[in-house]
């Protein structure tokens, strides 16, 4: 460790993170999960339909009017636009500060079957100082836990909690030492039977176990982002909540288990349709009115992009009605924000 922190300057990004109602594009796939969303959709898997699908996101017209920031992977953040601009500058001229994904991603946990923990630490601060030189201004780790069984076991079991809760900590005291701020991302996994109740007793478990590891490891809750799953449900489950139900059981929870001093919340989709993805953080934001101690947004993958993707297909032609797209689904997150988002199909 060499030199003292300019947490001032972390303070800063952070809050403009999460300032003026804005939230985040997540577009940080790695490049199988990527390939996986274009071969279901029937576009190619290669490096120039990747590179072209992320430059009609960055490129989308008033994209910064509700997006602060955007999560860049590894291959994309080296990339240009075909006029040759960089596609860090591009988000920087359209007023969005870059981020990246630095994780390596959820490998199996040994000794635990069905569950997995996240690597990526073992020359994490060389891989953190050359994104910085890169530009990116803040960092994504996601961790993730799965809710279910495995012969007579519950899952998560503690020593998976444990073992991801504390490398999202080493995680986030490297990114501040180096000066990139942390999002930190503990996702309780939507996969499963288990009903809204289970959701919320292991998010709550996992968030609580969180902020013990980031308390011990010394990092600043003021220059640092929570990226957390919504309370819901397992997709397999037949148990259906209403959106004021779901809403009401992500903040109660969140409130008991994430420290005022959070510089913001910022969610994932995880799964959920853009249109539930939109209502739920609408109904936050309108039955918890004046009670939220820290701002309260979205950093969405699917829930913003998949309509623009469905409607791209690879083709040129296409560019423009994904944009518009991609426009109306960032514009409606912004509106869920300010409580005054109206559901409706694109
Ligand atoms: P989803 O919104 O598609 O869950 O993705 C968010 C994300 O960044 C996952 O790491």
């Amino acid at each position: 460790m060499d030199g003292v922190i300019n947490m001032n300057e972390l303070i800063k990004i952070a809050r403009a993170l999460v300032a003026n109602d804005k939230g985040l594009l997540a577009m940080d796939e790695s490049t199988p999960t990527a390939n996986k969303r274009f071969a279901a959709a029937g576009i190619p898997q290669t490096v120039e339909a990747r590179r072209a699908y992320r430059e009609l996101l960055i490129t989308t017209p008033r994209l910064g009017e509700s997006i602060s920031g955007a999560i860049l992977y590894d291959e994309t953040i080296r990339q240009q636009t075909k006029a040759g601009v960089s596609f860090v500058d591009a988000l920087k001229q359209a007023g969005i500060i870059p981020g990246i994904k630095v994780d390596l991603g959820a490998k199996p946990l040994a000794g635990f079957p069905g569950e997995k923990v996240t690597e990526g630490l073992d020359g994490l601060r060389e891989r953190l100082t050359e994104y910085k030189q890169l530009g990116a201004r803040f960092a994504k780790w996601r961790a993730v836990i799965a809710i279910g069984t495995v012969g007579p076991e519950q899952l998560p079991s503690g020593g998976c909690l444990d073992a991801n809760m504390h490398t999202l900590a080493r995680y986030a005291a490297l990114c501040q030492e180096v000066g990139l701020v942390p999002i930190v991302e503990p996702e309780v996994l939507m996969e499963g039977d288990h009903t809204l109740d289970r959701c919320f007793a292991v998010t709550q478990q996992g968030l609580t176990m969180l902020f013990t590891q980031l308390y011990t490891q010394r990092v600043r809750l003021e220059g640092l982002l929570l990226k957390p799953n919504m309370v819901l449900a397992g997709k397999g489950s037949f148990e259906q909540n209403t959106v004021e139900q779901v809403a009401d059981a992500t903040v109660t929870c969140l409130l008991r288990s994430v420290p005022p001093a959070v510089a913001g919340i910022a969610f994932l989709s995880g799964g959920q349709s853009p249109e539930q993805a939109s209502s739920h953080l609408n109904a936050m934001h309108n039955q918890f009115t004046g009670r939220l101690p820290w701002p309260l947004t979205f950093s969405f993958a699917r829930a913003i992009q998949q309509p623009a993707l469905d409607i791209w297909k690879g083709q040129d032609a296409n560019v423009a009605a994904a944009q518009q797209a991609l426009f109306y689904r960032a514009s409606s997150n912004r509106a869920a924000r300010q409580g005054q988002y109206q559901a409706k199909r694109t």
